[in-house]
């Protein structure tokens, strides 16, 4: 008897490990490289855009600097950590026309709070357009000054160590300082998430030599050995640099 439970065991591995024989050639210890195919698959099969994050979308698409915007499936990834976390304040560097702000609202308990530093009005009008359409206007305060300036500000308000969550995403020669100024304002366990550390690959460009490329590439090359934080890039959009607040 304990011999025939023995052999359907053996029998039952030798099966499973014949189904992993036939993906031989196509499972892989290294994350996989999308094709646009297998990319639009993803898509299908994952992404729950609402009506009114795709119109804001489709309107942004229109702006010459449409590809600030970031991906949608990054928007709902970030949306779940949100949820994940139970974040209720949070702060966002970058908000352009308010996708990813709205994305983060959107995952906010009724008491969540929101503060949304940029400097351009003509942008964060179409924001706002949106946020009070969703509802969610009241939850978002909209700061229009420097980043710095704004996050300073918080610092001084006596701020320190109550965000729960930070989106980085604005000019990249100041990753670094935004960086520093979150940490601080985050509270222990907070998460920092910052936008487009892969930089659409040039930051493997040895020609590139931009000032923003050579920034990103600095602050990859600091948060590595940074151990005040917890780290993973997540290869989802642009690249996706997630830092937790150690305690
Ligand atoms: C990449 S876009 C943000 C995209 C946005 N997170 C989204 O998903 O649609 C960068 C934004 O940073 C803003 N920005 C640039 N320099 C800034 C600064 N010094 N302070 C605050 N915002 C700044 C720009 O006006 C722009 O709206």
């Amino acid at each position: 008897m304990v011999v025939s439970q023995v052999t359907n065991h053996a029998s039952r591995v030798t099966l499973h490990e014949s189904r992993f024989t036939s993906h031989e050639q196509t499972m892989s210890r290294e994350t996989l490289t999308l094709s646009p195919e297998l990319y639009e698959y993803l898509l299908a099969v994952s992404l729950r855009e609402p009506e009114l994050l795709r119109r804001l979308r489709e309107e942004t698409g229109r702006d010459p600097m449409a590809r600030m915007q970031i991906a949608p499936e990054q928007g709902q990834f970030m949306g779940l950590l949100v949820e994940l976390m139970g974040a209720r304040q949070v702060l966002e560097v970058g908000v352009f026309t308010g996708y990813s702000a709205l994305c983060v609202a959107r995952a906010l308990p009724a008491d969540g709070y929101m503060v949304a530093c940029d400097i351009s009005e003509a942008w964060t009008s179409i924001a706002r357009r949106y946020w009070q359409e969703a509802g969610l206007a009241e939850k978002i305060e909209l700061r229009l000054a420097p980043a710095l300036e704004t996050l300073d500000a918080l610092l001084e308000e006596e701020r320190e160590g109550q965000f729960d969550f930070a989106f980085i995403d604005a000019d990249k020669e100041n990753y670094s300082a935004y960086y520093e100024r979150c940490l601080r304002l985050l509270r222990p366990g907070g998460l920092i998430a910052v936008d487009n550390t892969l930089w659409g690959g040039d930051v493997i460009n040895a020609d590139d030599k931009s000032a923003d490329t050579e920034a990103i590439r600095s602050f990859n090359r600091m948060l590595q050995t940074d151990e005040r934080v917890t780290l993973s890039l997540v290869p989802i959009g642009d690249g996706l640099t997630l830092a937790r607040k150690r305690g």
